[in-house]
């Protein structure tokens, strides 16, 4: 596997799932580039997934839905700025095109490379984009640099991030972001509890858990049991939040969804969105 692959190698297996999408009886979105990026090891990792719960996959795709609707709504709302912060492979640039909009991206430098060189080949351009470890850098600043206007309103999108930070470092970083973006609304997933201390979850949890770790072969050292912690910490308010499991009904699986047995339910249940917002 290359440098890429072992980097950002979590990208390369939510690519791997939006791009079965066509493949499904309901369609929940639509990306047609998803396949550029489906490497042989990221479409077994999505297997490998399905194995450890079987859930899993059509929880990533129930949060692509999500946040398609969400950036969908903000532009309708009137933003004009989005930020897909550690993008990987996301087309939104491209898929949610709209004149009076820019995208920008943040990712890992071989990342961002790696997906400007794809682009390249098949005659797209790489949307302004910050390649940087975004905990490392002056985000805001860097962003600015490419053209991000700090007081106008923006959409970032932090999808399939937050579990995946070191312990203790969210809350200094969005307080950060927050202070330099005084217009600003978040979207991301998390999972809801102390990670660190899984003792306290159920067997068959932190079995599902680990199982998803390993088949994604990174570990979450980070959740959020409570949310009011976000309020505590930074400028954001909680404007939306919920289990991506319960999304079903509104995209068309609710029977899927109310099928599975009820063990699924209750792990399904550590695993959520949130939308902040500026006060
Ligand atoms: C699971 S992937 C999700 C990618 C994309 N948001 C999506 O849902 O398709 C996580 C991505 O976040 C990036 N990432 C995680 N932590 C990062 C950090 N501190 N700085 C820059 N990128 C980061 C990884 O490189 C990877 O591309």
């Amino acid at each position: 596997m290359s440098d890429v692959g072992k980097i950002g190698s979590t990208a390369f297996v939510i690519a791997a799932i939006r791009a079965n999408e066509p493949n499904q009886a309901v369609r929940l979105f639509n990306d047609p580039y998803a396949r550029w990026f489906a490497s042989e090891p990221a479409v077994a990792a999505t297997k490998a997934l399905d194995a450890a719960f079987p859930p899993a996959t059509t929880m990533v795709r129930f949060r692509t839905r999500f946040f398609n609707e969400y950036v969908e709504r903000g532009i309708e709302n009137g933003a004009r700025q989005v930020v897909l912060l550690g993008g990987g492979f996301d087309m939104r640039a491209h898929i949610l095109a709209d004149e009076s909009v820019i995208f920008f991206e943040v990712d890992q430098a071989l990342v961002v490379d790696f997906k400007r060189s794809v682009l390249g080949a098949h005659g797209l351009e790489q949307p302004p984009s910050v390649p940087h470890n975004y905990l490392e850098v002056d985000l805001p600043a860097e962003l600015a640099g490419v053209g991000l206007e700090l007081d106008a309103p923006t959409l970032v999108v932090w999808e399939g991030n937050t579990m995946y930070l070191p312990v203790g470092e969210v809350m200094p970083f969005l307080g950060r972001l927050a202070s330099a973006l005084p217009r600003m609304s978040i979207a991301f997933d998390y999972m809801a509890a102390d990670l660190q201390n899984r003792d306290r979850l159920e067997e068959a949890d932190v079995r599902r858990l680990e199982g998803v770790e390993a088949a994604m072969r990174a570990s979450f050292p980070t959740g959020f049991p409570d949310l009011s912690v976000f309020e505590e910490h930074t400028l954001l308010r909680v404007a939306e939040s919920g289990h991506f499991f319960r999304l079903g009904h509104r995209y068309g699986l609710g029977d899927m969804v109310d099928d599975y047995p009820e063990d699924w339910r209750e792990t399904l249940k550590l695993y959520g969105y949130c939308v902040l917002t500026s006060t």
